[in-house]
C-alpha cells in the first residue's frame, strides 16, 4: 500500500478537508484538485463526502459520477460494465476520420461493445452508415441501450451475443471493429493492473486472451466478408497471433501504436479494397 508523506496530508487539508481523501487514489495534490472539481461540478454538495470516502477506497471516478465523455459524446457508466478508456476513443475519433472519407453508407459491427461507446461515437459521427453492437453481458446491453437514448443516435442497435458462438452473425459487414477482453490472468492478478481496475471493474470485460482473436477472425471476421478491421490488444503477441490466422495473400495487416507509444490495435484491411485507407490510420 502507498504510503502518503503527512506533509502532504497537511497541506493538502489546508486546502479543503476532502482534498486529503483523494490523496490515497490520485497520489499528488493536482491531480487530487482535478477530482476533487469534478465531483464538485458534477454531484449536489450533500455527496461530496460520501464520494470523496468511495475514491479514497478505491471505486473509479467514472463509477462514483456516473459518466465517462467519449468524444463529444457523454457516456453513462455502471458497476460491472467497463469504462470506456482514452486509447480506445483516440483511435475510433481516428477510424472515424478514415471511414469518413469513403463517403458511402457503411454497416459497421462491434463486438464486445460494454457501454457501446465505440458503435455510438462512430454512429454519431457517421450519420449514414448502421452500426450494431454485440456482447455476452445482459447489464452492457441494457447500458449500451441507455447510452443510445441518452446520446439520440438513431442509426445504432445493440444485441447479445457470444463471439465463441460460430452463428454470432448472420449478415455481411463492411469492417468489424472490438475491444475485447486481452489482460493475461497472470497480469490481472498483479500490481501491473491499477487496484482500482482489479477490485471494481468486470473480470468478464478484461481478462482473456488469444482465443478472442482466433473467434473474432472464425466466427465474426470470415463470416461477415468484411474488408476492414480494427481489433485492440495489450500485447504485441495478440497481433502477431492474429496475423497468423489470415490468409496474407488476401489481407494485409498493420500495429497502431497509440500516442503514449503502446501497442493497441492490430488493423487489417482486404487488399485492393475500399479498406485500404485504415492503413492511414497513425
Ligand atoms: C474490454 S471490454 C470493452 C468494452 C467497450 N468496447 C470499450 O471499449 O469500452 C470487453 C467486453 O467484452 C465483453 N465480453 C466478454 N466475453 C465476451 C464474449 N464471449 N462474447 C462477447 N462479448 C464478450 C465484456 O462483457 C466486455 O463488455
Amino acid at each position: 500500500m502507498v504510503r502518503i508523506p503527512t506533509n502532504l496530508i497537511l497541506r493538502a487539508r489546508k486546502k479543503s478537508s476532502l482534498l486529503p481523501l483523494l490523496l490515497k487514489p490520485c497520489k499528488t495534490i493536482d491531480s487530487a484538485e482535478q477530482e476533487l472539481r469534478w465531483i464538485q461540478n458534477e454531484l449536489p454538495q450533500n455527496q461530496w463526502l460520501k464520494a470523496c470516502y468511495l475514491r479514497s477506497n478505491n471505486v473509479p471516478l467514472q463509477y462514483i459520477l456516473g459518466s465517462q465523455p467519449f468524444g463529444d459524446l457523454n457516456i453513462k457508466c455502471k458497476k460491472d460494465v467497463l469504462i470506456p478508456r482514452w486509447e480506445t476513443e483516440e483511435y475510433t475519433l481516428k477510424l472515424v476520420d478514415q471511414l469518413r472519407s469513403i463517403k458511402e453508407s457503411l454497416k459497421i459491427i462491434d463486438i464486445c461493445t460494454g457501454t457501446g461507446c465505440i458503435p455510438l461515437l462512430l454512429g454519431s459521427k457517421l450519420k449514414n452508415s448502421s452500426v450494431k453492437g454485440i456482447d455476452v453481458s445482459e447489464k452492457a446491453i441494457l447500458l449500451s441501450n441507455e447510452n443510445k437514448v441518452l446520446n439520440s443516435i438513431p442509426n445504432v442497435e445493440f444485441r447479445s451475443g457470444d463471439v465463441f458462438d460460430a452463428n454470432i452473425v448472420q449478415e455481411k459487414y463492411d469492417i468489424v471493429v472490438s475491444n475485447p477482453p486481452y489482460i493475461s490472468a497472470d497480469d490481472f492478478k498483479s500490481s501491473s493492473t491499477e487496484i482500482s481496475v482489479r477490485l471494481y471493474e468486470p473480470k468478464l470485460a478484461l481478462v482473456g486472451g488469444n482465443e478472442f482473436y482466433t473467434a473474432l477472425v472464425n466466427n465474426v471476421l470470415l463470416s461477415t466478408d468484411a474488408e476492414g478491421f480494427l481489433f485492440e490488444i495489450g500485447y504485441t503477441h495478440q497481433y502477431k497471433h492474429t496475423r497468423n490466422l489470415l490468409n496474407l495473400n488476401q489481407w494485409n495487416t498493420c500495429l497502431y501504436f497509440d500516442s503514449a507509444g503502446n501497442a493497441r490495435a492490430i488493423i487489417g484491411w482486404k487488399k485492393g479494397s475500399k479498406m485500404q485507407i485504415l492503413e492511414n490510420i497513425r
